[in-house]
């Protein structure tokens, strides 16, 4: 990321800024028609350093290696390889349909086998799959209708008055700590049903006192080693059992309390729902399966959103072209529903808080050039497929201007993902950018702390500026 230099200002002709990538044959294959390809070449580093860089600095090590091999490549470790090492890594749109398109038992979400999974549990429906995990989403799915946003429209646009209207003028702060904020109401309000603030005495307030707690400290180094220390492990072992248990306590303490609640059937947040839910056998979900669907969503939900937005600002303050055209169309309301939309999906592709998300493909698979045997892992570098040079010229520069005019692509701009596995929430996210990029634009001047872009960590699979956006924020002059 530090190579990223300041994007020119020009407005381009129409078009320019979105391309198209040369046709790719990607998708299953019999066993002679993979005989007959070259598997994917690999990186030549010890598992150990490619594992450790690839936590560290992923950016650089994909760039690095689809510069030196080519736009699918394989590296090792990180999860299960099956045969022949780690997982395959794809950049190209129709490598990616393939895997987004195909049938679930062909290619499954690798989320069961990610990080994740120690935290959130197999059985959530970010981790289950198969019919479980069929069965999970239905259940989720009406929660996040379009419908179901539009009740929490007002929801949101009040936690993200009152917490801009708290923050410091004049001194440079981190945003993402404030987004956080604003997103965790969110969900929590979503989830719980809890209106404003949940009061610190109450379960729910603990919970949310309890999210904030294990979230600040996984930024600190030692969690990385914790991390570590969970790859290929299905429950949480270290330092992760440690920082969860106080979240699990929190967490079981609201169920419990629900369970009692004498109005769940007049209740619409997404607890009160699970705990109405039944199984085609009749069955209501446990403590712990409920536990691990609310630990997803908390988990998921919010701080992934939380960044987007720090992420969105982190560019707008360094561009200054990008941050005076939107100021000019929200502010005048010419043209400001466009200009937001606009940002918000530049702000997603060039930097996706998941930069990566797999599948493993239970048949002979083709990807380009290349095929991979059954039961390989393989992932699809949202990241590299955003900074491809044919699908958006001039990639590293931040152009908002670039969607004027243009939807993104469905297998072009992945930063929720796709198919069966596409994100839950991605509805709620886009709400939730619009409503407080908006406010924040008609209500605040934001300036940069330090001219140099920010870098980004990683943290479990996501990744976030490093200083957390640092700005200056004033009252609009
Ligand atoms: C900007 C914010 C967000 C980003 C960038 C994001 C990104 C993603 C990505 C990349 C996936 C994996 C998709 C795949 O493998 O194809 C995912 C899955 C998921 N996300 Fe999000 N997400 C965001 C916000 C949210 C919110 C607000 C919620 C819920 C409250 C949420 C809930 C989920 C769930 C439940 C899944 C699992 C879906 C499944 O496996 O069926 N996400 N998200």
């Amino acid at each position: 990321m530090a190579a990223i230099e300041a994007p020119e200002v020009q407005l381009p002709a129409d078009g320019e800024l979105i391309g198209e990538a040369p046709s790719s044959p990607a998708g299953p294959i019999d066993a002679a028609e993979a005989a007959s390809l070259p598997e994917p070449p690999m990186i030549q580093l010890p598992r150990f350093m490619q594992v450790l860089r690839f936590n560290q600095r992923q950016i650089e090590f994909v760039f690095k290696a689809r510069r030196e091999l080519g736009e699918v490549f394989r590296m090792r470790g990180m999860v299960r390889g099956g045969p022949g090492g780690g997982p395959v890594i794809t950049s190209h749109p129709d490598h990616v349909r393939s895997l987004f398109t195909a049938k679930p038992e062909l290619a499954p979400s690798l989320t069961g086998e990610s990080p994740l999974r120690p935290i959130v549990g197999p059985n959530a429906v970010l981790t289950a799959t198969g019919p479980r995990h069929m069965r999970q989403r239905k259940l989720l799915l009406p929660a996040f209708h379009g419908e179901a946003i539009e009740r929490y429209m007002q929801m949101i646009n009040e936690a993200a008055e009152r917490e801009i209207s708290s923050w410091p003028r004049g001194r440079p702060i981190a945003l993402a700590p404030r987004m956080q904020a604003i997103t965790l109401d969110v969900i929590m309000a979503g989830i719980f049903g809890i209106e404003g603030k949940p009061a610190g005495n109450t379960p729910e307030g603990r919970l949310r006192a309890a999210t904030r707690a294990s979230l600040a400290v996984s930024t600190w180094p030692i969690a990385q080693l914790a991390e570590l220390m969970n790859i290929g492990h299905d429950e949480p072992r270290g330092l992760t059992k440690v920082g969860m248990s106080a979240l699990d306590v929190a967490t079981y303490a609201v169920i419990s309390e629900r369970r009692g609640a004498q109005d769940l059937d007049e209740r619409n947040d997404i607890l009160s729902m699970l705990l109405q839910a039944r199984t085609e056998d009749g069955e209501a979900l446990s403590d712990k399966e409920l536990r691990d669907e609310l630990l997803t969503l908390v988990l998921a939900g919010h701080e992934t959103t939380a960044n987007s937005l720090a992420w969105i600002w982190e560019r707008l303050v360094r561009t200054p072209a990008a941050y005076d055209a939107l100021r000019e169309a929200v502010r005048s309301d010419t043209g400001a529903e466009e200009m937001i939309e606009a940002t918000i999906y530049e702000g997603m592709r060039s930097r996706p808080v998941i930069p990566m998300i797999g599948r493993r493909v239970t048949v002979p698979w083709r990807l380009g050039e290349y095929a991979v045997p059954a039961d390989t892992p393989v992932a699809m570098s949202i990241l590299l497929v955003h900074h491809r040079e044919d699908l958006y010229p001039d990639p590293f520069a931040f152009k908002p201007e670039r969607w004027i005019g243009h939807k993104p692509g469905t297998y072009e701009w992945i930063p929720f993902g796709g198919g069966i596995r596409r994100c839950l929430g991605a509805s709620l996210a886009m709400a939730e950018q619009r409503v407080v990029l908006d406010q924040m634009v008609r209500r605040l001047d934001i300036e940069a702390v330090d001219p140099d872009p920010e870098h980004a960590v990683h943290r479990n699979v996501t990744m976030i500026p490093a200083q957390g956006a640092r700005a200056i924020v004033r009252d609009r002059g």
